[in-house]
């Protein structure tokens, strides 16, 4: 069984009725109940933790490797701009997988460079809520390819 944290970055609690013409209908809630149905199907248990806080979840990341496989990160905001983010996610020790809703190279030019992918095991983006579990897909994967 692996264990994996699922970390929401700033404003994402706001999913649902926060642009839905660009993040979609599903509330955070949704999300993490979508995840914890798919999880055991794929040999895995989620835990999700929002903050709005970029140090919560750089301490998050820090913490991750005592109790987790690996994580699956929607920095939001913060992916644009957070070396000290990017550096956590390189410092986890365990594979970060992250994760937009929206394909963030078909808008605002300044959300086109993520400062933590460089860092991820992989990036999904662009399916909405589905993404979300495209990456536990993907993660769930690579671990059990150990
Ligand atoms: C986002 C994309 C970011 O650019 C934005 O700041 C977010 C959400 C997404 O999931 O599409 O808050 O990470």
């Amino acid at each position: 069984m692996h264990r994996i944290l699922v970390l929401h970055g700033p404003n994402l609690n706001a999913l649902g009725h926060r642009e839905p013409e660009i993040y979609g209908a599903e509330s955070l809630n949704d999300i993490d109940e979508r995840l914890e149905r798919l999880a055991p199907e794929l040999g895995c248990q989620v835990e999700t933790l929002h903050s709005q806080q970029e140090g919560v979840l750089i301490d998050e990341l820090h913490r991750a490797k005592a109790r987790f496989a690996g994580v699956v990160l929607n920095p939001a905001g913060l992916t644009h701009v957070s070396v000290a983010l990017r550096d956590a996610v390189k410092a986890a020790g365990v594979p970060v997988v992250e994760v937009h809703l929206s394909n963030t190279q078909a808008r605002e030019p300044f959300r086109h460079t993520s400062l933590t992918a460089g860092a991820a095991l992989g990036v999904v983006q662009g399916f909405g809520a589905q993404g979300y579990e495209l990456a536990l897909r993907g993660l769930a994967a690579h671990l059990d390819r150990g």
